[in-house]
């Protein structure tokens, strides 16, 4: 990992030789999520942690009511006015920004025209959020580049707005809110109905080793907001028989067995999947609380089955990557994380095995899928700051 000084002025000093000005510069974070998956748009419990990769902004007010933008990484500019109301969908990066800047409008925190750079450092379409990473970077660099506070669970409220709307994903609230309130060495307990969260002290003996298969994932692919859509069948039909409930959140795994078999098979497997998952993630705050490590385990292991054979959004790579970690000594857990359909799995390591995964695991993969995947140990980092 890149020194952040040097990091940070390289930013600096790219962004001044295109608009000839200083800039701010901000950072927030990529996500890894522990367990907890597809749970948090059914009100329910996750568990991530914020990783040590970023979107990277550098920002300067502008006199006029612009939004200039550009990206170290791609050759799309955006330029628009602040009150343009017309402005088309592109899908690329700028929609995320524009999406950003227009929902802070609406919800009553104007910012001024702005020229940003915008460097990413999470890899793209591997399921770790490099989406909520610059939506949470360019809402809170244009806010404070405009004199503006916000809130951080309200800037995680409408970064997601702007993904929900401006790019299509009917994603729930975990990534952004990670985005915002990471932080260091500690994993996250939010309660998605009602925002209330807990830093967990990750134990020092442990590594979190993310294992990206290489296999593209797109949130807002239909298959995320199809499983979004069969989660809220789910609820519509169990209202039925549980007049009281809201959301999958509200179904005891109890409560679920009494009626599973008179869902549609597909709607009873999704549901299935949502309420043991809220359970297991339940259990797994505790086992991770009280040093459980072996029961964390089991229970990371569980949510892949159920991923994997009720709410089927893994994929052969992501089942192959979790099969060779778990053969692998000093291995406490491994999962895939984020939406699903490709990306990475995590694993949490012993330390003093971390060396021998990553050799094992990338032969053993490269062997069976003739890809060489990406291995990355990361480590538990603050939310959205700014850095210069
Ligand atoms: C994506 C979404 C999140 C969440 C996960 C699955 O990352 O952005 O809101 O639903 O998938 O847990």
């Amino acid at each position: 990992m890149q020194d952040v000084k040097v990091r940070t002025q390289e930013i600096a000093a790219g962004f001044e030789r295109t608009f000839g000005e200083r800039p701010s510069v901000f950072r927030a974070p990529g996500r890894v999520n522990l367990i907890g998956e597809h749970t948090d748009y059914n009100d329910g419990f996750v568990m991530p942690a914020a990783i040590d990769s970023y979107a990277w902004v550098a920002i300067a007010p502008r006199k006029d009511s612009k939004l200039v933008a550009i990206s170290g990484e791609f050759p799309e500019k955006l330029e628009a006015d602040l009150h343009d109301t017309t402005r088309p969908r592109t899908d690329n990066w700028t929609d995320y920004v524009w999406g950003v800047a227009t929902c802070l409008n609406h919800a009553g925190f104007s910012t001024t025209g702005a020229s940003l750079l915008i460097h990413g450092d999470v890899p793209i379409g591997a399921g770790l959020s490099s989406s909520a990473a610059l939506e949470v970077a360019a809402g809170f660099a244009l806010l404070t580049s405009s004199d503006r506070q916000i809130d951080l669970l309200q800037l995680a409220a409408i970064c997601q707005r702007a993904e929900n709307e401006y790019v299509g994903a009917r994603c729930g609230i975990m990534d952004q809110f990670i985005a915002c309130h990471g932080r260091t060495d500690r994993a996250l307990m939010l309660d998605c109905r009602s925002l209330e969260y807990k830093y967990l002290p990750l134990p020092p003996e442990l590594s979190v080793v993310i294992c990206n298969t290489r296999v593209k994932h797109r949130v807002a692919g239909r298959e995320y907001n199809q499983r979004r859509a069969e989660c809220e069948e789910g609820v519509r039909l169990l209202r039925q028989w549980l007049p009281n409930v809201r959301a999958l959140r509200d179904v005891t795994p109890q409560q679920f067995r009494a009626y599973s078999d008179r869902l549609p098979p597909t709607i009873s497997k999704r549901c299935q999947h949502v309420v043991s998952e809220n359970a297991r993630v339940v259990e797994a705050a505790s086992a991770l609380t009280s040093g459980k490590l072996a029961r964390l385990g089991d229970l990371m292991h569980a949510s892949h089955v159920s991923l994997r054979d009720d709410f089927e959004v893994s994929c052969p790579e992501l089942d192959g990557m979790v099969e060779l970690a778990l053969a692998q000594s000093g291995v406490v857990g491994a999962r895939m994380t984020g939406g699903g359909f490709g990306g990475c799995t995590v694993n949490l390591v012993r330390n003093a095995h971390v060396a021998d995964f990553r050799s094992v695991v990338e032969t053993g993969y490269e062997k069976q899928f003739g890809v060489t995947p990406d291995i990355y140990v990361t480590s538990a980092s603050a939310g959205v700051h700014q850095v210069l």
